[in-house]
């Protein structure tokens, strides 16, 4: 038999049933509570809210655990790769090597988009950060493919739509940024694994060998993979939403990409390099910089530190500044921002204001320094995060679609004004 949770209000109670997941979570279920109370609940930015039951990634903040479909993201951060951890978030299993060999072979098929696009992309400024051009190609997709605007597609039509994102996001983010620095754009190269393509879209100048490096493209990779799913966050909820009116996966996954922007969110990882950058030009005093972040008139906040969910550590941290050390040591390089970076986390780690609101390092503090490392440019951070992002988004969308979930629509409180009459313009 289910739990019941009991509210009690003005001397009528209500019974609500609570849900169990598979890892125990509880959630009352207050669907039906407004039929039966009137009574809606409140709880801004969602902090305490379950929109959705999900299968597909699992996270514990206060024990900093992470899991895609139940496996570890520690063992599928070391042993995978991020085109296997895409079936397994989208599909539900790890494929076998056949599925695999498929999977990677029609990618690798889809990775050229129509010429027409280069028009688009022509049209913007150099200045146009890519995150806008990376949404706007994905939307103009709708445009290519209209056949992918039916809400009715069948199961192999939303699979090609799937495959084509896949396929066509590393080539929009690469001539995104050819975009940005003004040079021709390059065509992907399928001979060449997921990363090493892109790689190779992205820095490869005409009339010079381009080689990429291994290093590089196993570190990139790996990012992906820490980056590919992280449950219910604003993005993920935003292809969620947006699907849920029925519109298509293009755009559902475009409006992820705007939502992921924000500094609060994906745009997190530029802003820390932007910030460690500062920090170095002002003397590298971190002390200063962390007083600044407690200082309530001040608006600085610790870019990278602290998390909604997360309030232990964050697991993605952890290997990411591992990863740090490791690629730049392989790399040869000497980056004084690294030492900030890690000043600056011990520091904050031992200070009182930190420490009780349960501050840590996110994925973001010291995803950008790799970045760097990897010649990858501070505005193509949030667009690395969107590659990465790209596998949990669709998947969460498909379950959206396939649990053929309400559309969504919060309530509100109402507090405006109550009914006024109209005041004619020159009465006022
Ligand atoms: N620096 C200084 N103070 C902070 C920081 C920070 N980075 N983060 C939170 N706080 C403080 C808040 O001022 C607040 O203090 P108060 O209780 O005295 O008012 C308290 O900690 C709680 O913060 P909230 O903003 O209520 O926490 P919330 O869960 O809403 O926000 C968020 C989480 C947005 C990530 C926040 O910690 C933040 O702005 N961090 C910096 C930006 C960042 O790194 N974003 C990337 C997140 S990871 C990702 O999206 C992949």
């Amino acid at each position: 038999m289910s739990e019941i949770a009991k509210l009690s209000y003005q001397g009528n109670e209500y019974e609500l049933p609570v849900t169990k997941g598979t890892e125990n979570e509880e959630a009352i279920d207050i669907s039906k509570l407004r039929g039966q109370s009137g009574l809606i609940t409140l709880d801004p930015g969602f902090k305490n809210t379950g929109s959705t039951k999900s299968a597909i990634t699992f996270l514990d903040g206060e024990e900093g655990i992470l899991r895609y479909r139940g496996y570890n993201i520690e063992d599928l951060a070391e042993k995978s790769t991020f085109l296997e951890v895409s079936y397994l978030l989208i599909y539900g299993e790890l494929p076998t090597e056949a599925e695999y060999k498929k999977f990677t072979k029609k990618i690798t098929k889809h990775t050229l988009v129509h010429e027409d696009i280069k028009k688009i992309l022509d049209g913007f400024p150099s200045v146009a950060h890519p995150m806008g051009v990376l949404s706007s190609l994905i939307c103009s997709l709708t445009a290519f493919y209209p056949n992918s605007l039916d809400p009715n597609n069948s199961k192999e039509e939303i699979n090609l739509s799937i495959v084509r994102l896949l396929a066509k996001l590393p080539t929009f983010a690469a001539w995104a940024f050819k975009n940005k620095v003004g040079h021709p754009v390059n065509y992907p190269d399928n001979g060449l694994d997921y990363c090493s393509n892109f790689l190779k879209m992205m820095f490869a100048l005409p009339a010079e060998k381009f080689e990429p490096d291994p290093v590089i493209s196993k570190a990139l990779d790996k990012l992906l993979i820490l980056h590919a799913d992280h449950e219910q966050n604003c993005s993920t909820s935003t292809v969620r939403v947006v699907g849920s009116s029925q519109a298509s996966i293009y755009a559902s996954i475009s409006a992820g990409v705007n939502a992921l922007w924000g500094p609060l969110h994906g745009g997190a990882n530029q802003s820390v390099i932007e910030m460690l950058e500062a920090i170095k030009d002002d003397g590298g005093d971190s002390k200063k910089w962390l007083d600044k972040a407690k200082d309530k008139n001040d608006p600085f906040r610790l870019m990278g530190f602290g998390h909604r969910v997360y309030k232990n550590f964050d697991p993605r941290a952890k290997i990411i500044k591992k990863a740090a050390d490791e690629v730049l040591e392989k790399l040869g390089i000497d980056d004084p921002i690294l030492d900030i970076a890690k000043e600056l986390e011990m520091a904050a780690l031992q200070d009182p204001y930190f420490v009780e609101r349960k501050l840590y390092p996110n994925v973001d503090f010291y995803s950008g320094i790799i970045y760097r490392a990897l010649g990858i440019p501070t505005d193509m951070f949030t667009v690395m995060f969107a590659l990465g992002r790209l596998p949990g988004w669709i998947a969460q969308w498909k379950e959206m679609r396939e649990n053929n979930e309400p559309i969504g629509r919060p309530r509100q409180v109402y507090v405006g004004a109550t009914e006024r009459s109209y005041v004619p313009m020159d009465n006022r």
